[in-house]
Formats: C-alpha cells, sequence, structure tokens
C-alpha cells in the first residue's frame, strides 16, 4: 500500500503580519513545515507533496534538503483547489493523506490511526471537539451519527454553528475516488473558493462511509495563524519535550522553564538541569551531570560528571568528564577539555584544547592555544591571538604555572613545568622548569611627599 501525503502550505498568513512566509516561522527553531514534513516522513512507503504559493520561492530555497515534491499553487482559491493541484500525480491506488503546513504538532500515531480507517468505501477524517469551534468547518451527522457534510462557519446556519465537533482538515481515503470528487468541487459558497471539505457530502452520496477519528490533544491539531498561536504551540512542544526528559531520568527544576532547539545524541543518567536552561541543535550529555541555571549549550558534547555552574555559554565544545566550567564561563566553537579541567568566571576559550586537570579559574581569554596538562592560568592571563590580520597559536606544555596578568603573544611556547610571572608580557618562547618575567624593576622613593590640595 502506497501513501502520497500532500501538505497544504500555500496560504499566506497575513495575521503574522511578516515577510517570512508562515510556514518558516519556527518552532523550537524548526520551521513549521519541517515539522509537519518530519512526522509525514515516518509513514512507510509514502511520497510526500508540499503544494506551496505564497513565498514559493523563499520557502523552497529555505528547505530545499526535503525530499518532497514542490507543487505550487499561483492562485490560493481553495483547499480543494490546492489538491486538484496535485490531482494527475495521485495513482489510484494510493492513500492519499493531507496534512497542513502550518499545523506542527500532529503526532504520528494520530495519522497512523487516521489511515488505518480508509479503505474501498470509506473516508478517514479527523475530527476534535471543541469548547470554542468558532472559526472550524463543522461535522454534521444525521440521526444516527453517521457524517454526512462538513459546513464552514461561514456558510453555516445558527443551529449547525452550535455544532462543537469541528473539521481539523486532516483526512485520508483512496486515490481514485478523490480524484473522481476533486473534478466536481464547485465555488458557489460564501467565500466562493474550492472546499475541500466539500468531498465529503460527495463522498457520503458515493455510498462511503466517513469514519472520524480524534487527537489525543486539541494542541496537536492547533494551527498558527498569528504570533500568539506560534508562541503557544512553542510553550506546548517545549512541555512535551521537558516531561519526555524527565521520563528519561532527567531531573529538571522547573519544566516550564526549560527550553531544547534540537536534539539530544545521547543522554545519560541522574542529569541535573536548574531554571532557564536552552539546549540548541545536537547534544550528547553524560552521567551525574548538572548544569546550572540561565545556561546555554550548542552542539556539545558534555563528559560524566561534569558541573556546569550558572550563566554558562557553550557552543561546539566538547567538554571531559569531571571538568568544572563557570559559574559565567563562554566556551567558543572548537574548544575541546580534557578530564578535570576546571575552567572558571569570565573566561572564554577559542579554539584550544586544555589537557587534563588543567585550571583556568580567573578572567581570562585563552585562544588558539593548545593547553598541556596540570597547568595552572592565573587570573587575567590573555593569548594575545591577533595581529590584526593573522592569527597565531600559543603553547603551554604541562604543568607551566602562568602568573596572573600576563599576556602571552603568539606565536609562543611557553615550556613544561615553566613559571612565567605575574604581569608578564611574554613575547618570546620560554624555557621548561625556569622562572621566565618581563616587567619592569620595583623601587621604592624614599621622602616622597603626596600632593595635597590648598585650603581654600
Ligand atoms: C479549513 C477547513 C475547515 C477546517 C479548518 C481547520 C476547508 C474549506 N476548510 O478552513 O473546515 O475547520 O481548515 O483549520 O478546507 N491552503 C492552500 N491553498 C489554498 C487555501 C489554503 O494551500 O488555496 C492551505 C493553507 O495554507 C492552510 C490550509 O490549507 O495550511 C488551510 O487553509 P485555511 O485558509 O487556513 O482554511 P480554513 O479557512 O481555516
Ligand atoms: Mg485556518
Amino acid at each position: 500500500m502506497k501513501i502520497t501525503t500532500i501538505i497544504l502550505a500555500a496560504g499566506k498568513g497575513t495575521r503574522m503580519r511578516s515577510e517570512l512566509p508562515k510556514i518558516l516561522h519556527e518552532i523550537a527553531s524548526r520551521p513549521l513545515l519541517r515539522h509537519v514534513y518530519d512526522t509525514a516522513k515516518h509513514l512507510e512507503n509514502n511520497t510526500i507533496k508540499i503544494v506551496v504559493g505564497h513565498g514559493a520561492e523563499l520557502v523552497t530555497t529555505a528547505l530545499k534538503d526535503l525530499d518532497a515534491d514542490w507543487i505550487e499553487q499561483t492562485q490560493q482559491l481553495g483547499t480543494g483547489h490546492a489538491v486538484q493541484q496535485v490531482s494527475d500525480q495521485i495513482a489510484d491506488s494510493d492513500i492519499v493523506l493531507i496534512l497542513y503546513g502550518d499545523v506542527p504538532l500532529l503526532k504520528l500515531e494520530t495519522v497512523q490511526s487516521l489511515i488505518s480507517n480508509v479503505n474501498d468505501s470509506s473516508l478517514a477524517l479527523l475530527t476534535v471537539n471543541l469548547k470554542h469551534p468558532a472559526g472550524y468547518g463543522r461535522i454534521v451527522r444525521n440521526a444516527a451519527g453517521q457524517v454526512i457534510k462538513i459546513v464552514e462557519e461561514k456558510d453555516a446556519t445558527a443551529a449547525e454553528k452550535l455544532i462543537s465537533e469541528g473539521n481539523t482538515g486532516i483526512m485520508a481515503v483512496q486515490g481514485k475516488p478523490l480524484k473522481q470528487w476533486l473534478s466536481r468541487l464547485g465555488n458557489s459558497n460564501v467565500q466562493g473558493e474550492y472546499y475541500l471539505t466539500d468531498v465529503i457530502e460527495m463522498a457520503v452520496a458515493d455510498q462511503f462511509t466517513i469514519i472520524t477519528s480524534q487527537p489525543q490533544t486539541e494542541d496537536e491539531v492547533l494551527g498558527v495563524n498569528n504570533r500568539i498561536q506560534l508562541s503557544h504551540l512553542e510553550r506546548v512542544y517545549q512541555q512535551q519535550q521537558a516531561y519526555s526528559l524527565m521520563e528519561l531520568g532527567v531531573t529538571l527544576k522547573d519544566p516550564l522553564r526549560f527550553d531544547q532547539r534540537g536534539s539530544l545524541a545521547s543522554l545519560g543518567q541522574d542529569i541535573e538541569v536548574d531554571i532557564n536552561v536552552i539546549l540548541e541543535g545536537i547534544n550528547s550529555i553524560g552521567s551525574n551531570v548538572k548544569i546550572g541555571a540561565n545556561t546555554q549549550i550548542k552542539n556539545s558534547v558534555i563528559g560524566d560528571h561534569v558541573e556546569i555552574l550558572a550563566n554558562c555559554i557553550i557552543e561546539d565544545a566538547i567538554i571531559g568528564q569531571g571538568s568544572r566550567i563557570g559559574p559565567y564561563a563562554r566556551l567558543r566553537p572548537e574548544s575541546v577539555l580534557a578530564e578535570n579541567v576546571h575552567i572558571g568566571n569570565f573566561v572564554e576559550i577559542k579554539k584550544s584544547s586544555v589537557a587534563a586537570g588543567s585550571k583556568i579559574n580567573h578572567l581570562s581569554y585563552i585562544g588558539d592555544t593548545t593547553v598541556g596538562s596540570k597547568v595552572n592560568i592565573g587570573a587575567g592571563t590573555i593569548t594575545c591571538n591577533y595581529d590584526g590580520a593573522n592569527k597565531f597559536r600559543t603553547i603551554i606544555e604541562d604543568g607551566a604555572f602562568i602568573g596572573s596578568n600576563s599576556q602571552l603573544v603568539a606565536p609562543v611556547t611557553i615550556g613544561k613545568n615553566a613559571t612565567i610571572g605575574a604581569g608578564s608580557t611574554i613575547t618570546k618562547d620560554s624555557p621548561e622548569d625556569q622562572l621566565t618575567l618581563c616587567r619592569a624593576k620595583q623601587t621604592s622613593i624614599s621622602g616622597w611627599q603626596r600632593p595635597v590640595k590648598l585650603e581654600k
């Protein structure tokens, strides 16, 4: 059995008040349309066709990696008209599934159970019981409870408007009858549109049974029309992720103040996450890791027993097991820390490796540097890696001790077990095991008088 999924995504999204086509707006840093696509992608034996219109070029460019056929609907004459654009690409024996590009949180299980309701003489329809059905097409049933048609809000009678069962717009049916019904759609209704929903009445006339099913929650079938709805679905999605992480054994101090915009490549046990943490991209987090409040971690690998204190920004970094980072530390791309490394407050690391047991505890910039093991870098150390045009490397060998407030002007090597006196500006390689310092001699002037203010 082959499935053709048609994702409707040509609408304008006027209420977003945006230059960006609505379906490119994001939930968890992923465009709405990509959420729908990713769900559809899980169906086996499925071809995905996406109907685009408004901002079609922007959409197809932004999402060019999707394994889907793009179909352009140059004029948006209604949902039925949108599906008509794909008609000649539908095989008689296909099961056609209709999804909306702006309904991002639909669950795979809901789609699968919908599809399982399709047979030679049935049409599967996803409906939802709503407290406030305004705006939705209403499901009209006969005395026996069978669906006989869908009436759009704008065409509904006062009595029909009282119906609380709404049309989600999501349906599935075999290709052959669908194509026949599509060819017969008219637009004599209040909006002058070709309504896809009119196929329901045609199906009933052709002795089809309309089999309805419902999503697990209303949020699954909510569409995004404005930024308030976008923010609502963002929170729903984030809460779902937070709950599934807790189910996997992560402690979240507050699931309402946790965001993941991406995914986890691996996840250990007994991870504790304080409030306002943002995980972005693809991260790996080991066991017994603590992540402090207000920390962002992007595309990084965090080893076991790592403690990240509050207010850190970590991107494209690898943190070895047992290391302690922060508070207020910034690990920029290509920071590679081995085991038991300590990076303290107001320390920035970039494109540098730090070997086991080394400490950079306060107020330092370490860029383009190779730091050996058991190195101690004092407060206020700066690797001067840039001359305005070129970047140079600093090498600090095992066991070196860099006194506070030192500048290491790259390219430069600090030898094994070397000590650099505090306040030095080091421009030449410093030999191993020796003390190297570079500062003016200290003098004291006896009998010196501090200036005094004259009394007025
Ligand atoms: C539609 C349904 C309504 C249902 C509601 C659920 C019809 C006639 N009505 O109404 O019963 O309760 O969705 O949200 O189907 N689109 C196109 N091309 C078009 C028109 C729409 O691609 O020419 C796309 C839109 O981008 C959107 C989807 O189809 O993703 C639904 O269109 P929308 O205008 O929101 O339909 P509604 O009037 O809300
Ligand atoms: Mg709508």
